[in-house]
C-alpha cells in the first residue's frame, strides 16, 4: 500500500525541505519542469530540485522571456547546475511535438528522470478553442502534457531502466477540482447545456454558487467548469499512466493539489469572482501558502520512495490509492469519478484520438 515516509510534512512544509529530505534521489539525476515563471509554483520547485544537485534542470515555458529569466535567477542562485530553457506551448500539438523532439534529440541527456507538469491556464472568460479544435483548458493542462509526456516516455523508460523502480516519476499539477467535478465526457467542448448532461457530468451547482456563478444549469461554458474538467484529467491522467507504465517500466505517475498560492493563475478572472475568492478566505474556508510550499506536495510526489509500493490498489472506499497528493500526503478526498480506473482507460483512448497517435511501449 503506498504511503509517504514523512507523516509530519503537511502544509506549511517548504519544497526546499522536502528536496533535503530526498537529497540523493535528486543528486545527479535530470529534471524537467513545465510552467516555469518568476512568481508561480513552478519557479519555487525548480528552485526546490535545484538546491540538491541535479545533474541537469530543464525549465519549460511558452515565453521565452519569462523563461530566460527564470534561468538567470536559478544559475545565479544554483551555479553547479546546468539548468537549460525549453520553449513550449502546451496548447499546440505541433508545438509540444517541436519541444518533445528537441529533448528526444539532445544527446547530453540520454534519460529524464522526473517530470512535473506543472503549467495550467485557469478561468479563461470566453469559450476558447485551440488550434486543434479542443477546449483551450483541457488543450493546454491536459493534452499538451499528456502528448508532450508521451513523446518523451523513451527517456523516461530510459531512467526507469537503470535504476529501481519508482524513480522515474511522472508529476501532474491539478487541483482541488477532482474533489468536486468529474468529466464531461459526452460534451469536452462545451456545446450542450449543462442540464441535458448525463447526471453523472453535470457540474456541482452548488459549489458554483459559492463562487459567484448562478444558473448554470441553463448555460454551457463556464470559465472554472473548463478548468475543474482539465484538472480531473490531470489526475485520470496519473492514473492511467500507471496502468501501461508502472508495472511494466517501472515509470511511477503521481497528480497533486498544490494548495492555494497567489501567483499569476488568477490573471484571468473578472473582479467579481477574486472578490468570491476574498469571501471565501474571509470565511475561512482556506490560507494561502507561501510559493516554496505551494512546491512541496510536487517535491514528495517525485522523490518519495514509499509512494512507489502497492500503486493502483484501493483503500477503503478510494481507489487508485497514492495517485492524489495534498498538503504533501495521500488524499482520499477526490471524487470516485475523478480516481476510476475506468474513467482513466476512457481518457488514454480519447486523448489519443484528440492526438491522432496510439501510444504503446
Ligand atoms: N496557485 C494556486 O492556488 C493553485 C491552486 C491549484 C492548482 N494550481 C496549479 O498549479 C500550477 C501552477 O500554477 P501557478 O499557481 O504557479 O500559476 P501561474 O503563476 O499562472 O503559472 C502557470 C504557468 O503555466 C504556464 N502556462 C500557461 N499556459 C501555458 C501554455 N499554453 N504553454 C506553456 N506554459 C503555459 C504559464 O506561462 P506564462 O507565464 O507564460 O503564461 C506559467 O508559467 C497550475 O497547474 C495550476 O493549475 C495552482
Amino acid at each position: 500500500m503506498a504511503s509517504t515516509t514523512y507523516a509530519d510534512f503537511n502544509e506549511t512544509t517548504e519544497g526546499i525541505d522536502v528536496a533535503k529530505s530526498f537529497s540523493d534521489r535528486i543528486s545527479g539525476k535530470t529534471i524537467l519542469v513545465t510552467g516555469v515563471n518568476l512568481g508561480g509554483v513552478g519557479f519555487s520547485t525548480a528552485q526546490a530540485f535545484a538546491s540538491q544537485l541535479p545533474a541537469h534542470l530543464i525549465i519549460a515555458g511558452r515565453n521565452p522571456s519569462k523563461v530566460e529569466e527564470c534561468l538567470k535567477a536559478l544559475r545565479a542562485e544554483f551555479p553547479g547546475v546546468e539548468c537549460r530553457g525549453l520553449e513550449i506551448d502546451l496548447s499546440t500539438q505541433q508545438s509540444v511535438r517541436s519541444a518533445a523532439e528537441r529533448v528526444m534529440t539532445w544527446e547530453d541527456i540520454p534519460a529524464v528522470d522526473i517530470v512535473v507538469n506543472n503549467a495550467g491556464v485557469m478561468g479563461i472568460q470566453e469559450r476558447t478553442l485551440s488550434q486543434d479544435g479542443i477546449e483551450m483548458h483541457f488543450a493546454t493542462n491536459h493534452i499538451g502534457h499528456w502528448l508532450f509526456t508521451c513523446l518523451i516516455m523513451p527517456k523516461l523508460i530510459k531512467s526507469a531502466e537503470s535504476r529501481s523502480e519508482g524513480i522515474a516519476r511522472v508529476v501532474n499539477v491539478t487541483s482541488a477540482s477532482p474533489t468536486v467535478s468529474g468529466m464531461r465526457w459526452s460534451d469536452l467542448n462545451f456545446d450542450a447545456t449543462n442540464r441535458t448532461l448525463p447526471e453523472d457530468e453535470q457540474p456541482q451547482y452548488e459549489w458554483f454558487k459559492a463562487w459567484g456563478y448562478n444558473d448554470l444549469e441553463n448555460q454551457s461554458y463556464n470559465p472554472l467548469d473548463g478548468y475543474n474538467r482539465s484538472k480531473v484529467a490531470n489526475l485520470l491522467s496519473a492514473i492511467c499512466m500507471n496502468q501501461r507504465l508502472f508495472e511494466k517500466h517501472g515509470v511511477l505517475s503521481i497528480a497533486v493539489h498544490p494548495g492555494l498560492i497567489e501567483t499569476e493563475l488568477g490573471r484571468n478572472f473578472p473582479s467579481s469572482t477574486l472578490e468570491a475568492i476574498q469571501v471565501l478566505k474571509r470565511q475561512g474556508f482556506f490560507n494561502y501558502k507561501t510559493l516554496g510550499a505551494g512546491a512541496s506536495t510536487s517535491v514528495v510526489a517525485a522523490l518519495d520512495p514509499a509512494l512507489a509500493k502497492g500503486v493502483g490498489s484501493s483503500r477503503g472506499g478510494c481507489m487508485n490509492w497514492g495517485s492524489y497528493l495534498m498538503d504533501c500526503q495521500i488524499s482520499d478526498k477526490a471524487s470516485p469519478l475523478a480516481v476510476s480506473s475506468d474513467g482513466a482507460e476512457r481518457l488514454w483512448k480519447l486523448s489519443e484520438e484528440l492526438v491522432g497517435q496510439v501510444f504503446i511501449w
